[in-house]
């Protein structure tokens, strides 16, 4: 083990906030024993702050229109390609209300950046999925304040919202018309409404380099998220990054288990991207640091159009399908289903 590596890990395993000199050494952990002992850390802090338990977050993806141009996204408004969709609100109640009969504790509403869905026709739908006893995470992207507080009022409990990556040059160049600064605005107002928050980055995105994935989790840090999505990057033909390697899923665990150092206590997903990528890649993720998983609930019929990106797994599923195939990989795993809404693991402050 080079002696960097294994400081900067010790420095971890006491607890000691972790420099961003640390974050890179540790997310350049080599294949083998370093490897091997940063995934032991981050699963042993996971056990100790999240215990055993793995939420399940059932996601409606109820509209693949977007009024955006992410370089990235195969729901990107150039994207003629894509057959469009919408769920309408009582397909959207309907499909939360089969979640909550799955038992998920939190039902996650995400779409492309889609104005049709009004802050007020939201707002109805938010309380709806309210009263079947769930939490409620909204993940629809940039909208105003106002919106932002009418829809907390409403119900809402937390907002996902990535700020994709920290590096804001990189961030310019791939999110034309789009401002970092507005970005970040969001996730303030956000955590001034009193939502749980949630944001995250992609991984392997072109010309990323380690010292911008420590500065994300260094932002993660400042913005003191109780949920990060931290996923690779995959790229989708139909968008100027078509021709772009995939994000490297060994990089993609070292992420996760880095972050599960440096924000101990925030929610990580096993995100579907690494289950696209890999067979195994939602089991791996959980066992380096993650405790959570998002199945899908989207309505089969509309899954294959929300290609974010190509190969998307579970599209010729259905909810109950999902829902059966996670408790089998969970129990598999030696862990137990989330019970309950699966709230912020921050501890309470002390009286
Ligand atoms: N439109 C909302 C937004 O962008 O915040 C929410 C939906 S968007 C599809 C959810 C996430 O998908 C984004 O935050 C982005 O990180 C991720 N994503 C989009 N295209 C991707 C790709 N090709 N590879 C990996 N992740 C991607
Ligand atoms: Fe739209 Fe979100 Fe995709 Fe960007 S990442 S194009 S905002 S759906
Ligand atoms: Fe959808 Fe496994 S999670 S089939």
């Amino acid at each position: 083990m080079r002696t960097e590596f294994a400081a900067s890990l010790e420095r971890a395993a006491a607890g000691e906030e972790l420099t961003r000199e640390d974050i890179i050494n540790l997310l350049a952990a080599a294949p083998g024993a370093e490897e091997e002992a940063l995934y032991r850390l981050a699963d042993s802090v996971r056990a100790r702050v999240a215990g055993d338990e793995v939420h399940l977050r059932g996601v409606i993806e109820f509209s693949n229109y977007c009024r955006r141009h992410c370089y990235y996204c195969g729901l990107r408004a150039d994207n003629a390609k894509l057959q469009r969709y919408r769920l309408m609100p009582e397909e959207i109640i309907a499909a939360a209300r089969r979640g909550a009969e799955l038992g998920y504790g939190t039902i996650v509403l995400q779409s492309g950046e889609d104005p049709w869905y009004t802050g007020p026709m939201l707002a109805e739908i938010i309380r709806e999925i309210k009263k079947l006893g769930v939490a409620v995470t909204l993940c629809v992207g940039e909208r105003t304040r106002d919106e932002y507080a009418m829809w907390r009022e409403a119900g809402a409990d937390r907002y996902l919202l990535k700020h994709e990556t920290a590096n804001a040059d990189l961030y310019a160049r791939l999110h034309p018309g789009m401002s970092w600064q507005e970005r970040l605005r969001c996730l303030q107002w956000l955590r001034e409404l009193g939502y749980q928050v949630g944001s995250g980055n992609i991984i392997g995105l072109p010309g990323q380099t380690l010292a911008d994935l420590a500065d994300d989790l260094i932002l993660l840090r400042q913005l003191d998220v109780e949920m990060a999505g931290l996923g690779p990057f995959i790229p989708h033909p139909a968008t100027p990054l078509g021709g772009e390697p995939a994000g490297s899923l060994d990089l993609t665990y070292r992420v996760v288990a880095t972050a599960r150092l440096v924000i101990p206590y925030a929610h990580l997903p096993a995100t579907t991207a690494v289950g696209t990528l890999a067979p195994n890649g939602r089991q791996l993720a959980l066992q380096r640091g993650a405790n959570v998983i998002m199945p899908n609930l989207t309505p089969t019929r509309y899954r294959a159009d929300y290609q974010i990106y190509p190969n998307k797994i579970c599209v010729n599923e259905g909810p109950e399908d999902c829902r059966h195939c996670l408790e089998g990989m969970v129990r598999a795993l030696g862990r137990r289903l989330g019970r309950g809404p699966g709230h912020t693991l921050k501890p309470l402050p002390v009286q």
